[in-house]
């Protein structure tokens, strides 16, 4: 069983990826085969509404999305990492929500009973609102969401700050393994 941790900071090494190390490596302890994939740097521009995706199942623009979504379409399990931007996902994560959710909803709704969902990081504020924001994708497209042991978030600015904040870190560490131990459960 394999778990995809996918940043969606523009910013590599930063506080989204620390606490999706994180819950990976809970996940790895679960006995999961787990990947980190970086949306930084990536050609990802936003849906432009052709609908090509609704009779076929592939997206006309030519840019990285493609291999991204067949990594999310191989993967048992998505954590979906974001850092706060103006009080929402950033624009790489929505970019990629956009496009993988309708190509998916239109082409057998492959992420139907994968197990996953969102880790969010943030200075300040702004993080119960882009958790809810992104636990609607998992929700609309048939994704069975985990708890923890608080919602999963944290905080910090500068790279490496959220490690100081040892509840979300742990929060996001009891996520990793209840997304490992729901699907040895489901595929059991
Ligand atoms: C363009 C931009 C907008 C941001 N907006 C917010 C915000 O609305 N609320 C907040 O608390 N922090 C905000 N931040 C701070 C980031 O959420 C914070 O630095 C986070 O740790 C970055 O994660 P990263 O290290 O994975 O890139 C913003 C940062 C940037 C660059």
């Amino acid at each position: 069983m394999k778990v995809i941790g996918i940043s969606g900071s523009p910013r590599k090494s930063g506080n989204t990826e620390l606490l999706l190390k994180h819950a990976l490596a809970a996940a790895k302890e679960e006995g999961v085969d787990t990947t980190l994939l970086r949306l930084s740097g990536l050609d990802l521009r936003p849906c432009n509404a052709c609908l090509i995706c609704r009779t076929e199942e592939r997206c006309p623009i030519e840019d990285d999305f493609t291999p991204v979504y067949l990594k999310m379409k191989q993967a048992d399990g998505i954590i979906l990492g974001s850092p706060v931007y103006f009080g929402s996902a950033t624009a790489l994560v929505k970019t990629l929500i956009e496009r993988a959710g309708y190509l998916s909803m239109h082409n057998g709704h492959p992420f139907k009973g994968k197990v996953g969902g969102p880790i969010v990081v943030a200075r300040r504020a702004g993080q119960n609102f882009t958790l809810a924001q992104l636990n609607f994708w998992f929700h609309i497209l048939g994704m069975v969401v985990p708890g923890s042991t608080y919602w999963n978030m944290g905080f910090g600015r500068d790279k490496g700050e959220v490690t100081g904040d040892e509840e979300g870190m742990r929060t996001a560490w009891n996520f990793g393994k209840n997304v490992a131990m729901l699907l040895k459960k489901l595929n059991s």
